[in-house]
């Protein structure tokens, strides 16, 4: 059985990965793919728990290390329950968010830096590296603009407020804006950036062209 092929997406808080993801995924189901989506934090029962701890910003606030220390153990489940066996039996594995964001908010945004984000990974993750990375990073002031708005609108539905990331600062993001551009141009064969401010149609069009040239052949026998 050949293996499958790991996709992520990534990018700020508002900057459309949640819409691109489902148009992805129903591209790649009109071509007799059929990805396994997830999230992280989230996906797994475990993981939902730990997505809870760490996202609702009326609970007590978890320090720098416990936030990056949660999201590992978050994705060490997620890779042993969901994304392996799935890569093991062939499938197209769609995971909105992955260690890169563990980089660019808790490494940038959190100023831990990059190396202990990345020896946790080695550690937790056996290194396991996407096989395409899709980066979507507007200007930082229209991510910015989005991800308020978004988060203003669940509170005003009285939905639980997920918005501990959101509620951060301009220079908080200005950070994990700047450390997702410097993880793209370390990687540049893995991590796929699409600038720019641009309509859903045309991103998803960058993204359908990055996916189909290297998508060749995964699946097909599926
Ligand atoms: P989510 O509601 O999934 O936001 P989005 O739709 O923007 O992906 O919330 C995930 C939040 O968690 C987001 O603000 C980024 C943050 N995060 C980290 O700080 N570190 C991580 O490793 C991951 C996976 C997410």
């Amino acid at each position: 059985m050949p293996r499958g092929f790991f996709i992520t997406l990534e990018g700020l808080d508002g900057s459309g990965k949640t819409t691109q993801i489902k148009r992805l995924a129903a591209w790649m189901q009109k071509r007799n793919f059929d990805p396994v989506l997830t999230r992280q934090p989230g996906g797994t029962a475990t993981g939902d728990r730990i997505r809870g701890l760490l996202l609702d910003s009326s609970a007590s606030p978890v320090s720098p290390m416990t936030e990056m220390a949660l999201m590992f153990a978050d994705r060490a489940q997620a890779i042993a329950e969901v994304i392996e066996p799935a890569l093991a039996s062939g499938r197209v594995v769609l995971c909105d968010r992955f260690t890169d964001s563990t980089e660019a908010y808790q490494g940038g945004g959190r100023e831990l830096g990059s190396e202990p984000v990345l020896e946790l990974h080695r550690l937790l993750c056996g290194d396991l590296k996407p096989d395409l990375t899709l980066l979507l990073l507007p200007s930082l002031e229209n991510s910015l603009d989005r991800a308020r708005r978004r988060n203003d609108r669940q509170t005003a539905q009285g939905g639980k407020n997920e918005g501990r990331f959101e509620q951060e600062q301009d220079a908080f993001f200005r950070r994990v804006w700047l450390k997702y551009r410097e993880i793209a141009a370390r990687e540049p064969s893995r991590v796929v950036l699409i600038e720019g401010n641009l309509g859903i149609d045309e991103v998803h069009e960058q993204i359908v062209e990055a996916v189909s040239e290297r998508l060749v052949t995964v699946g097909q026998e599926s």
